[in-house]
């Protein structure tokens, strides 16, 4: 498996929009790495600019959300991406909300009917396509530099609730992406077009079209043994759940929020876990 450079630089000539800013030599391409948002973070430390890129064919540490692992096998996407966006650490999901409706839209424009699974996941067909992970670096409380990560299933095998991409667009008559390298011109115009969308609007700009792809709006959930439904994401990128009523039958024991109303919650990132439907 190799990467074919021309065959990016001519997706990339193809597709070019007007606004999106991106040499092809700041694209950084290995066959093996252990991480290339390990990679990236050395290469920033060694002066690069934002914009920079980084791809690997196969990764042997691949990372993941929460501390787990990304299985990396050739056949999938691994990229990086460099940003400087000086914005609040409390605000720092918001850069992952956008890379992720980014991507996704970038997708549906050729037809494929990717949806947003909070906060980071992509999905197709009700199953993991995609994820993303952003790391940050702090300079006097604000994020001043970031990596953004995506990992994408295209040829590579996956596990019983992902999908690969390719064996997709395989039941299509004319498939709108025939290769690794189109995909990645197809994530970094999400990733760009995503991250100017934030920088010229805010979490404002993009949180309605955001939630039109949002898999989850309606989920049934648990919180504190409490039952709730989603019905959004706010604009800080927490998402919103609304608790029904507790049963005035239980006992104070049986019953950890002290309310009888119907209330509704912001749960951070990390903080609940949904699932695949
Ligand atoms: C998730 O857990 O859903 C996010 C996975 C992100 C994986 C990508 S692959 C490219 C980049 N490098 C890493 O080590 N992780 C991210």
């Amino acid at each position: 498996m190799e990467f074919d450079r021309q065959r990016f630089e001519a997706a990339w000539q193809q597709r070019q929009q007007s606004g999106l800013s991106f040499l092809p030599e700041q694209l950084h391409v290995f066959e093996t790495l252990p991480s290339t948002n390990r990679t990236l973070w050395d290469l920033i430390e060694q002066g690069a600019e934002p914009g920079t890129t980084v791809i690997a064919l196969q990764q042997q540490a691949g990372r993941g959300q929460w501390g787990r692992q990304w299985q990396s096998p050739l056949g999938g996407l691994y990229l990086s991406w460099a940003i400087a966006p000086q914005l609040p650490v409390s605000q720092g999901a918001q850069l992952t909300l956008c890379s992720a409706w980014g991507i996704a839209t970038q997708l549906r424009t050729l037809g494929i009917p990717v949806l947003i699974k909070w906060p980071n996941d992509l999905v197709l067909q009700g199953r993991k396509l995609g994820g993303i992970l952003t790391e940050s670096r702090l300079y006097q409380g604000q994020i001043s530099k970031a990596v953004i990560g995506v990992g994408i299933n295209w040829s590579n095998p996956v596990p019983e609730t992902g999908i690969n991409l390719q064996s997709y667009l395989m039941q299509e008559p004319d498939p709108p992406l025939q290769s690794l390298e189109d995909l990645i011109v197809i994530v970094l115009q999400g990733l760009i077009t995503g991250y100017n969308s934030w920088q010229q609007g805010g979490m404002e700009a993009f949180l309605p079209a955001y939630l039109e792809l949002l898999a989850n709006l309606g989920d049934a959930v648990v919180v504190d043994n409490r039952a709730g439904v989603v019905v959004g994401v706010s604009p800080d990128g927490d998402l919103q759940v609304r608790l029904s009523p507790l049963d005035p039958d239980l006992d104070a024991d049986e019953n950890p929020i002290s309310s009888t109303a119907s209330a509704e919650i912001s749960l951070k990132p990390g903080t609940i876990s949904l699932g695949y439907r």
